[in-house]
């Protein structure tokens, strides 16, 4: 990512911070709407796992311009992820999410250059 593209997130999640709750809601409601299937991954509490989410999002977001600490943190994140089931092809779906979900909590604000930025796959690689 360019040091322009990093500006880019960080301005536009500044936005989406006051919304979080609202976001975290949106993003699990499109998310099932998507994909029933997934409701069965997540037996508990869904605000405080928005919560969780938003949380994970900003600390991600704060480090994109020091990578060698945000890297070791989300390749964390991905193997816990693994123990909840989740599956590569999951990403894709999530990802979908995330973009309608800033698509609808931005609104006009959901610009081309964040779009274009958004749609770069979060798919993980595979582990070693
Ligand atoms: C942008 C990528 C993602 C982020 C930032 C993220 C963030 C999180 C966070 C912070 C947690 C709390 C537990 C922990 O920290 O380990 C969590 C749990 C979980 N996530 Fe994700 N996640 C992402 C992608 C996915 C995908 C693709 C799925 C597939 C549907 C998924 C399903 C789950 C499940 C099932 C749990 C555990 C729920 C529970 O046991 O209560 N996540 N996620």
């Amino acid at each position: 990512m360019t040091p322009k593209q990093i500006s880019l997130v960080q301005e536009s999640w500044q936005k989406v911070l006051p919304i979080a709750p609202q976001a975290a809601a949106i993003f699990y409601d499109t998310l099932f709407e998507m994909d029933p299937a997934l409701t069965g991954l997540f037996p508990n509490d869904m605000v405080e796992q928005g919560k969780k989410l938003m949380t994970m999002l900003d600390t991600a977001v704060k480090l994109l311009n020091e990578p060698d600490k945000l890297i070791p943190a989300v390749q964390k994140l991905g193997e816990r992820h693994v123990s909840y089931g989740v599956k590569a092809e999951h990403y894709d779906t999530v990802g979908a999410a995330l973009l309608k979900t800033l698509a609808t909590g931005l609104g006009k604000e959901f610009t081309a250059p964040i779009k274009k930025l958004g749609q770069k796959s979060i798919k993980p690689s595979p582990l070693p």
